[in-house]
């Protein structure tokens, strides 16, 4: 059964935590559906972890409305949300409906996710108006790398503190199904989490949220080259990938791959004939 927004509200009703994880492509998001995660993200990390730019910042509409179809093609049951790129959801209130739009129209995604507080909740507001159920996310904000002048933790002052917590409050306000709380203290994360209604999903924001989310490659040690403090390998993939490859090379070169095992047969007698027509 497909899971629904309303499903997630009620998990943290019933004080079930929520894991979610992201994913960019069919294979990936088929295996994580299986394993029974509820909620995927198609996180504009794909531009780091999958495409190889510096930041999420080049991300473009086009990449991830094309990863967020792969995504939805193996997620059988867990509820997809597309995060909205860099300046998507800024300019104006129409670019921000119509590119809320495609991820719900063309991507085939249930949700979409933008960063910011106060600052976006009346496109928040609007998109959840339409229809489009929106995902919150406020602390460490990848997107505002260069204005917040590095991937530091957020809400360590009480000034900024007290900012995410009425960030927190005027996402759920603005009709928000739940919040990603990315680098904040844990106590901070913990408080926030008492005071809303809706679940807030941390990432490098402690135990005490409603739910947690994790980028798959971190996870699983397939991207190595930055690990965060606040990510656990479950398993160390580029290494075991490296191994598999090193032996491929060493036995294509030996003739020792493929066998008669891994090749097809065609009947002798026209073998023959090929040969006597040379
Ligand atoms: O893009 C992403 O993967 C994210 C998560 C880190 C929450 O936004």
């Amino acid at each position: 059964m497909k899971v629904t927004i309303a499903d997630i509200r009620q998990m943290k009703r019933k004080k079930e935590k929520i894991p979610m994880l992201t994913a960019y492509d069919y294979v990936t998001a088929k295996m994580i559906d299986e394993a029974g995660v509820p909620l995927i993200l198609v996180g504009d990390s794909l531009g780091m972890v999958i495409l190889g730019y510096e930041s999420t910042i080049p991300v473009t509409m086009n990449e991830m409305i094309h990863h967020t179809r792969a995504v939805v093609r193996g997620a059988s049951n867990a509820l997809v949300v597309g995060d909205m790129p860099f300046m998507t959801y800024h300019t104006n209130m129409s670019d921000a409906l119509r590119n809320g739009a495609r991820f719900i129209q063309e991507g085939g995604a249930q949700a979409v996710k933008l960063e910011g507080g106060e600052v976006v909740a009346e496109t928040v507001r609007r998109l959840v108006d339409c229809g489009i159920p929106v995902m919150g996310h406020i602390g460490l904000t990848p997107q505002s790398i260069h204005q917040l002048g590095g991937f530091k933790v957020r809400g360590k002052g009480l000034d900024e503190a007290k900012k995410l917590l009425n960030d927190a409050r005027i996402l759920e306000q603005a009709g928000a199904f739940a919040v990603v709380l990315e680098c904040t203290p844990a106590a901070l994360s913990g408080l926030i989490t008492q005071r809303l209604a809706i679940p807030t999903i941390g990432i490098g924001a402690g135990p005490d949220c409603d739910g947690q989310v994790q980028v798959i490659s971190d996870l699983l040690g397939l991207y190595t080259e930055f690990v965060p403090k606040h990510a656990k390998q479950y398993a160390r993939l580029a290494g075991e990938i490296k191994a598999a490859v090193s032996s491929y090379i060493s036995e294509v070169k030996s003739v020792a791959f493929p066998t008669a095992q891994q090749s097809y047969v065609m009947d002798e007698s026209l073998i023959k004939q090929l040969k006597s027509r040379d």
